[in-house]
């Protein structure tokens, strides 16, 4: 009986590009959606950007661009890394298409009918510049134990000290500086304490086959028992007020849904969007009870995925996920999380445009994943030596050491009755497929290819004590030598099916090679026959590890040059003895009539006399603002005859090189004590 699965990956905030987190999240569930289309069951595959909160909005607003442009940039980056990865979702989507705006209103009004909506006035800090309700993460101040400044309201990184915002002293908000205030507003909860909730998680997540045991471990922690074995939970607060870029809260005028409400609702919304796309029908899908409904994400946000969301199901009246798959976090070199803002990790697009083969990470990440929460990391050493010895030494070298013989003596004709011993061997490799689908199954993917590159091995044993390369050379074994290369070739079909979830763009290539029609995994239980290959052409090259070594390169960042010019040629401490630079007191100072650059200096360089100087620097001063201040001047430059009168010199200012650009003129001022007609030097 085939199986119906609507299968997602997290939602990705919508305000960066992808990380190699994300690529390794969707790696691993599309893995699993293509071992699932192999076996012939039908799969709705779907994901979405998740478009909405305070730091989208706010990241847009300064980029100078509407929430709604910001993001639909950010989207239209993501195609270049599915593609390039072979990702292959059905639709993707945005949280803040209309399919959601409608969805989240609707399961809303649901719980309220449900009696699950309490409406309650909080607290909390205020920017009273910016009129915004602040979230926690844009409040600093200084720490209450320890007194160190610009700490989060969260936690102190200087004594770890852990404390909530309003423990701050000297608060301050990280958008405007100003001092939050306290200020109430109405608040909508979602009920999560009821009974009627805590009884239906207790029961969904128990579910037996549900869940990983680790995910159910944590879960019991977050329902709180007390001595009397009452389980509790805490409502969840599903509304911010404007201004938020998200949905409105129905028959509210200034109220949003808390950016975690409607995310979720995305997945319904993708695969809504794409059935409309595809003329199939979303209701009668979603009311099959057969369709399988299952979520991959990543371990920090288990808490949204098996609390929040299937009550939100249950109690609109929907079904609540089947199955939530958690992954643990990828992380690079020996433990740090993959930051962008931190910089460390690797850059999945600087990995395509270095000509890394996107089917080596798909390789190497499925080699090291389970079903288990556990972190993985990526070493480049384990990286290259997974790639070179096991995928190329041991699954690709099959087929490079035996198809030229049939192309060149037997016509790129298998042989139709291949022996015992080969037939034996063949066999032996079809007999473990039940075995691999059971790990692609349950998410043992790293198992399924060790149990692959066993098979593999033995069959460069049956290749070593056959040696084609001699038989090629002997007198009348030809039939011998036809035997060894089909078996070969069968066992290198065989193996690329078990392969083909991981690494589809090269089964696609070995199907051409072979000339047969895409396989699934029943292909493995068939043999060829008979039947004509096509031209052998290298299917997979070795990863050189310079390339490795480039890929961890930090980005070499260009600086532009200071102040928006190079440099000067570089001069002795003779040529700059030439130019005689003196302390000037600016005596009077006044407009020119007629010019809209210039102001009239008359300085005291301690002569006994004035000089009358012609300075452009009317469009940042005004005359009063410079008389009886100090400053520098060049005091041996040629007199210069000019439109207003005879200038005896000039002071000095600094300016950028792309005046327009960056605005701004600053004449020099020493400091106090100098006296008119010291030489600066
Ligand atoms: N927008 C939310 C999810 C909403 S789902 C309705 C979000 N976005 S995210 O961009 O921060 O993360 C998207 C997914 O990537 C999550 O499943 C997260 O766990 C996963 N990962 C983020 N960093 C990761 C690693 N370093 N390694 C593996 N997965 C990681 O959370
Ligand atoms: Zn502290």
């Amino acid at each position: 009986m085939t199986r119906k699965l609507f299968v997602t990956t997290a939602l990705p905030y919508a305000n960066a590009p992808f990380h190699v987190g994300h690529m390794m999240e969707y790696i691993q569930a599309d893995i699993w959606v293509r071992f699932q289309r192999m076996l012939g069951n039908e799969v709705h595959f779907v994901c979405a950007d998740d478009a909405h909160g305070a730091p989208i909005m706010i990241a847009a607003e300064k980029a100078g661009l509407t929430p709604q442009d910001f993001v639909a940039k950010i989207a239209a980056g993501r195609k270049q890394y599915l593609d390039g990865f072979h990702i292959a979702f059905d639709n993707w989507h945005s949280t803040d298409g209309p399919e959601n705006h409608e969805f989240a209103q609707d399961i809303y009004l649901k719980l309220r009918r449900q009696g699950l909506i309490a409406v309650r006035s909080i607290e909390q800090f205020y920017d009273p510049v910016k009129g915004m309700f602040l979230p926690d993460r844009y409040i600093k101040g200084e720490c209450p134990k320890c007194g160190a400044k610009d700490q989060y309201g969260d936690s102190c990184e200087v004594c770890g000290a852990v404390y909530t915002p309003t423990d701050l002293k000297n608060p301050y908000s990280t958008l405007t500086g100003a001092t939050p205030v306290m200020k109430s507003s109405e608040h909508h909860f979602f009920q999560l304490s009821s009974q009627r909730c805590i009884d239906f998680l207790q029961q969904w997540t128990q579910e037996p086959g549900r869940l990983q045991s680790e995910v159910l471990n944590k879960i019991r922690e977050w329902f709180a028992t007390d001595e009397q074995g009452h389980v509790s939970l805490a409502d969840w607060d599903i509304s911010r007020d404007a201004p938020y870029f998200g949905i409105r809260i129905p028959d509210t005028e200034d109220k949003y849904f808390y950016v975690w409400l409607d995310a979720p609702v995305g997945y319904l919304a993708s695969l809504k969007n794409y059935c409309a796309k595809t003329g199939r029908d979303y209701d009668a899908l979603m009311a099959d009870p057969t369709l399988e409904q299952i979520h991959f994400i990543g371990k920090d946000i288990t808490y949204f995925h098996t609390l929040f969301w299937p009550a939100m199901l249950h109690f609109s009246g929907r079904k609540a996920p089947d199955k939530v798959f958690v992954h643990g976090f990828i992380t690079v070199n020996g433990g740090e999380k993959m930051s962008k803002s931190r910089g460390t990790g690797i850059s999945p697009l600087k990995y395509l445009e270095l000509g890394l083969n996107a089917e080596w990470l798909r390789y190497y990440i499925a080699a090291k994943l389970n079903a288990k929460v556990e972190d993985i990391d990526f070493n480049p050493d384990d990286f290259v030596a997974r790639v070179n010895s096991d995928l190329v030494g041991k699954y690709i070298n099959i087929a490079s050491r035996s198809a030229g013989f049939l192309a060149k003596r037997f016509a790129g004709k298998l042989s139709a009755d291949i022996g015992v011993e080969g037939r034996t061997l063949l066999d032996g490799l079809r007999a473990h497929r039940a075995e691999i689908e059971r790990l692609y199954e349950e998410r043992e993917f790293g198992k399924a290819l060790r149990e692959t590159m066993l098979l593999a091995d033995r069959v460069n044993e049956y290749v070593d004590a056959n040696k084609p390369w001699e038989l090629a050379k002997q007198a009348g074994r030809d039939a011998v030598l036809h035997d060894v290369c089909t078996v070969c070739i069968e066992a290198f079909r065989v193996l690329t099916i078990y392969l083909k979830p991981v690494l589809p763009a090269l089964a696609a290539q070995v199907e051409a090679f072979l000339n047969v029609a895409p396989m699934d995994f029943a292909d493995a239980s068939r043999a060829l026959g008979a039947h004509v290959i096509g031209e052998y052409k290298h299917l997979m090259q070795r990863v050189d590890p310079a390339l490795l070594d480039k890929l961890f390169e930090p980005p070499v960042i260009e600086l532009p040059p200071p102040g928006g010019e190079p440099l000067a040629d570089e001069i002795k401490v003779d040529d700059f003895a030439k130019i005689d630079l003196r302390i000037a007191k600016i005596v009077n100072c006044e407009h020119v009539e007629g010019s809209d650059k210039l102001l009239r200096l008359t300085l005291d360089v301690g002569e006994g006399r004035t000089r009358n100087v012609f300075s452009g620097i009317k469009s940042a001063y005004q005359p009063e603002q410079l008389i009886g201040k100090f400053t520098v001047m060049v005091a041996n430059l040629a007199p210069r005859k000019m439109k207003f009168g005879v200038s005896e010199g000039m002071v000095l200012a600094a300016s950028h090189a792309d005046e327009k650009a960056n605005p701004g003129l600053y004449v020099l001022e020493p400091w106090p004590g100098a006296t008119p007609g010291l030489r600066v030097r």
